[in-house]
């Protein structure tokens, strides 16, 4: 449990079992250095207990990293949620994981993640107050899939400018894995700024979307890792950059939202060694953590929360600085850097 490889080890972990409602859900605390653990829900089908417990230790301590990077006063955190194989009442399973949620006095702080909605998250204020990314008619707050997508977006373009000497993102090919809530408002960023995009999803009606709206080629699920572009955007699930996928990759500039986008810290390397630039997932897709921090603490409004989302430009530039200098590879370069962070902001 608390020797996973690559793994610090966690202040907190809490196993929640409501049997009425059929939760089972994890709540990982990874740390609480720079303030109350902040990350969000997932709800996922997994195939044992153990990878679900897998999927929260690794998710809450790249929170960690992220909210430490994005200079926020947080810790890491992050819930997971065992799917019932049926939800007899969604509403009753989410005010069961509020109470765990509740339970743990502030120490964790929950949001949208996979598989949640701004509706779940409105519905858990019944039973905790330690919940955020909350629709507030005439107020800033809800759903953080377009600020991370922001974030990302401002991370290729400095990418491009800084890794391919490209100063704007016209006519340049990204290829964009998942086109979900934070891919489709990147392929609508990318599109504007006349990037060519090339496409996959597993949910076909989506794909059509960006071939209709945004010009866009599809691919295969497949075939969209090894897409020949310039830019990849892997925006679905994590562990999109292994063994198997890294020597068929084309892009030069890896950038995109999806958690833990490494299998293993060694295929960070085998990136640097085929001469592909990653920029850390937890590094560019910190966009909607700092929307439902903000709003958290009150200090949500529009323009604030897209001026210091636009702050990842600069921390891409600065990395790619470090990694010149200390001549390591962007991944260990980001960890060593977010690790360095885990204290209490002066
Ligand atoms: P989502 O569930 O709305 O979108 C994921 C999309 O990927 C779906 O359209 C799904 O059909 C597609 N997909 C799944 N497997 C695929 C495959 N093998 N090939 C191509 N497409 C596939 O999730 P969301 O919110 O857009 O998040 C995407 C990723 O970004 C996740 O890893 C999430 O943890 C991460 N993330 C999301 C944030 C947010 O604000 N929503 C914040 C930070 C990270």
């Amino acid at each position: 449990l608390f020797g996973l490889p690559d793994q610090a080890p966690h202040e907190r972990v809490l196993l929640a079992a409501d049997e009425e409602t059929g939760l089972k859900a994890i709540l990982a605390v990874h740390s609480t250095a720079r303030g109350p653990a902040f990350g969000g829900c997932r709800v996922w089908s997994y195939d044992n207990e153990l990878a679900a417990l897998n999927d929260a230790l690794r998710l809450s301590q790249g929170m960690s990293l992220k909210n430490a990077l994005a200079n926020l006063p947080f810790g890491g955190g992050k819930a997971v949620i065992l799917k019932p194989a049926v939800i007899k009442d969604r509403a009753a399973l989410f005010a069961a994981f509020g109470r765990a949620v509740q339970s743990l006095e502030g120490a964790y702080i929950t949001a949208e993640d996979v598989g949640t909605t701004t509706a779940d998250m409105l519905g858990m204020q019944a039973t905790t107050q330690f919940v955020s990314g909350i629709p507030r008619a005439g107020a800033f707050g809800g759903d953080p899939s377009p600020k991370t997508a922001y974030g990302v977006f401002v991370s290729i373009e400095r990418g491009a400018r800084l890794v391919l000497g490209r100063e704007s993102l016209e006519g340049v090919r990204v290829a964009l894995q998942g086109l979900g809530a934070v891919g489709w408002h990147l392929a609508e960023y990318l599109h504007k700024a006349g990037a060519k995009l090339v496409v996959a999803d597993v949910d076909a009606a989506k794909v059509q979307r960006a071939q209709e709206q945004l010009g866009a080629q599809a691919v295969g699920i497949n075939e969209i890792l090894s897409a020949d572009v310039d830019v990849l955007a892997p925006c679905a699930l994590g562990a999109s950059l292994n063994i198997q996928s890294i020597p068929t990759l084309k892009a030069k500039l890896i950038a995109g939202a999806a958690n833990n986008q490494l299998a293993t810290a060694a295929d960070g390397d085998a990136l640097q060694a085929r001469g592909i630039t990653y920029l850390p997932d937890y590094l560019v897709n910190a966009g909607g953590i700092i929307s439902v921090a903000r709003e958290y603490r009150g200090e949500g409004e529009e323009n604030a929360v897209m001026a210091e989302v636009a702050l990842i430009a600069n921390r891409v530039a600065e990395l790619l600085e470090r990694v010149k200098s200390e001549g390591s590879t962007p991944g260990r370069v980001a960890d060593a850097w977010a690790r360095s962070l885990l204290v209490k902001p002066a």
